[in-house]
C-alpha cells in the first residue's frame, strides 16, 4: 500500500497543474481578421499609427516580426493607456485567437522582423540547453531564472514564460534584450533552451501550488505529509465496514 502514495499525489499533481498559454495556429477565419483589424484600429493605432509607421506616441511597428508582435501581446506588455506607463508582464488584454489575428494583421504593415518559431521540445534535451542557458541568459536572468534583481535590473523572472512566448523572446530580442537569431542559436538550439526555461519552470510549480519555492527540505516534507495524509484517509476508506 506504501506504493500508492506517490501514485495519489502524481495523480493529484496532474489534476492540478497550470493551464499554459496555446501555441498559435495559422490561418485565423475571417470574422477574426475582422475583429483584430477593428482592435488594432482601437487599441494601437493612436500610439502606433494606421499602418503601424510609428507616432510620437509609439515606434513603428512596420518591421517587428511576428515573434515580437505575439510577444508584446501574449504576455500583455502591450496596450498600454500612455506611452510612458511601464512595459511588463501582464494577464494578455485578448483570446489567443485574437492575438494570433492581431499578429498576422500587423504582419501585413511589412515584411520584415524574426518570425514566430515553431517550438518542439519533444526531443529537446535540457542539458544542451542549461549550457546554453548559462552561456547567453543568465547573465540577465540569473542562473535559478528569477531575474537580474542583482546584474541587470530589468531582466524579468523568466519563469512565467511559456514555451512560445520564450521562444518569441529569444528570436524578437525585446527591450534591452539582445535577439539570437538562428546564427546565435539554431532552431535545435532554440528547442533546448526554451525546454531548459520550461524545466526552470517547473521543478516547483508542477504540482500546482508552488509552495513558495523554499526549497526541495521543505517540499520533500510537504510531499510525506501529503502522502502519509492520503495513506491515512486510504486506510481509514478501506477499513470502514461495509
Ligand atoms: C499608449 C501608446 C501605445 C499603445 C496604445 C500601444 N502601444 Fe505598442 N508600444 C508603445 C511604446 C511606447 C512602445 C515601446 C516600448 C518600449 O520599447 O519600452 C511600444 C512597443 C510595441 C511593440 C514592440 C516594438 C519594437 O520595436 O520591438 C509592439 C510589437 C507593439 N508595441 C504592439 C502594439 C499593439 C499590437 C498594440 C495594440 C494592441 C499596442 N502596441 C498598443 C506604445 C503603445
Ligand atoms: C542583456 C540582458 C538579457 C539577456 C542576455 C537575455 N535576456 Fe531575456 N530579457 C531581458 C529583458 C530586459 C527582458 C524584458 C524585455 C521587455 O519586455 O521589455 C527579457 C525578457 C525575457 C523573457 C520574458 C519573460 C516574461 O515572462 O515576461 C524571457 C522568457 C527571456 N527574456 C528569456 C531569455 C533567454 C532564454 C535568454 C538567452 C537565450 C535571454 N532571455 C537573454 C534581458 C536579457
Amino acid at each position: 500500500m506504501v506504493l500508492l502514495a506517490p501514485v495519489l499525489l502524481a495523480v493529484a499533481a496532474s489534476l492540478s497543474a497550470p493551464a499554459r498559454a496555446a501555441a498559435p495556429e495559422p490561418a485565423p477565419a475571417p470574422e477574426m481578421a475582422a475583429e483584430a483589424e477593428r482592435t488594432y484600429l482601437a487599441d494601437c493605432a493612436s500610439c502606433h499609427g494606421d499602418e503601424g509607421r510609428g507616432t510620437n506616441r509609439g515606434p513603428s511597428i512596420v518591421d517587428v516580426g511576428n515573434a515580437s508582435t505575439y510577444y508584446y501581446l501574449s504576455t500583455g506588455r502591450m496596450p498600454i493607456d500612455q506611452p510612458e506607463d511601464k512595459v511588463t508582464r501582464r494577464d494578455p488584454a485578448y483570446s489567443p485567437e485574437l492575438i494570433e489575428a492581431l499578429v498576422e494583421h500587423v504582419d501585413r504593415f511589412g515584411a520584415g522582423g524574426p518570425d514566430l518559431p515553431h517550438v518542439a521540445l519533444e526531443a529537446a534535451d535540457v542539458a544542451v540547453g542549461g549550457k546554453l542557458y548559462r552561456a547567453q541568459c543568465a547573465s540577465c536572468h540569473t542562473t535559478a531564472g528569477g531575474g537580474g534583481a542583482l546584474l541587470r535590473e530589468d531582466a524579468p523572472p523568466v519563469y512565467h514564460a511559456a514555451p512560445v512566448e520564450t521562444a518569441a523572446a529569444i528570436r524578437a530580442g525585446p527591450g534591452t534584450m539582445p535577439a539570437f537569431g538562428e546564427a546565435a542559436l539554431s532552431e535545435e538550439e532554440l528547442n533546448d533552451v526554451v525546454a531548459y526555461v520550461d524545466y526552470l519552470t517547473q521543478p516547483n510549480d508542477r504540482g500546482g501550488q508552488p509552495l513558495w519555492h523554499l526549497g526541495p527540505l521543505i517540499e520533500g516534507l510537504a510531499a510525506w505529509v501529503l502522502g502519509l495524509g492520503s495513506l491515512v484517509l486510504l486506510a481509514l476508506w478501506i477499513g470502514k465496514p461495509a
